[in-house]
């Protein structure tokens, strides 16, 4: 009777457990075992919270809508920064997809390749697609928010973050693309003034 009652309460917790480990968040946040992602060559530690977050668009791969095509995004961008780039990893931090999941790239802990100067004290998001005149679909840019409060709750993000687009903190890029900084520079937390500004390069 009693062991029974201890089995039980032991069966509760673990199935909690698992509940909760895989149910993180409100939107789907695919791990890099899922979508199979390669091993980093090398990996170096940031420090937590990061005051700021840099928004990318992916340019090429251009946008996916599927799980499965999104997937297979993520694994092109690995061989182009990891192969081409010699890299040592995707460089960033996090992607969104148009199937409406953030997928793992170097995560909440590690340094990324994705803004200079900015790699050590950011989380870097990359939305897939390119946004140079048209914009994410509703349920991209939404995971991104989320993505990014789950970060603040989880103290990866500072409160007070800075947001920024890619092309305000690198000279030379269009990234994120005119729509997708015009559509980010009405979100809480974006700064137009950078650190180092640059003006976007002409169309
Ligand atoms: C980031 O790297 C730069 C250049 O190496 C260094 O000066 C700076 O202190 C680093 N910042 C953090 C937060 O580690
Ligand atoms: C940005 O790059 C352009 C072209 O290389 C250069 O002429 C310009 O001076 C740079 N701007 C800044 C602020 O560094
Ligand atoms: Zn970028």
């Amino acid at each position: 009777m009693k062991f029974g009652f201890i089995m039980e309460f032991i069966c509760c917790l673990l199935v909690l457990i698992s509940v909760i480990n895989v149910q993180c968040c409100d939107f789907d946040l695919v791990s890099r075992e899922d979508w199979h992602a390669d091993p980093p060559t090398d990996v170096e530690k940031m420090s937590n919270p990061v005051p700021f977050v840099i928004i990318h668009h992916s340019f090429m791969p251009p946008a996916c809508y599927s799980a499965e095509d999104c997937e297979k995004s993520m694994k092109k961008m690995q061989e182009m920064h990891q192969i081409t780039n010699g890299w040592n990893d995707v460089g960033y931090s996090f992607a969104v997809g148009g199937d409406g999941r953030a997928y793992e790239g170097r995560g909440w802990f590690n340094v990324g390749a994705h803004a200079p100067t900015y790699n050590n004290k950011s989380i870097g998001i990359c939305i897939i697609g390119d946004w140079r005149t048209e914009l994410p679909p509703p349920q991209q840019l939404s995971t991104v928010l989320k993505l990014i409060n789950f970060g603040v709750r989880k103290g990866y993000i500072a409160k007070d973050y800075t947001l920024h687009g890619h092309r305000q903190v690198r000279n030379g890029t269009e990234c994120p693309g005119n729509a997708l900084l015009e559509e980010i520079s009405t979100w809480e937390h974006f700064s137009p003034e950078a650190e180092m500004y640059f003006p976007p390069p002409p169309k």
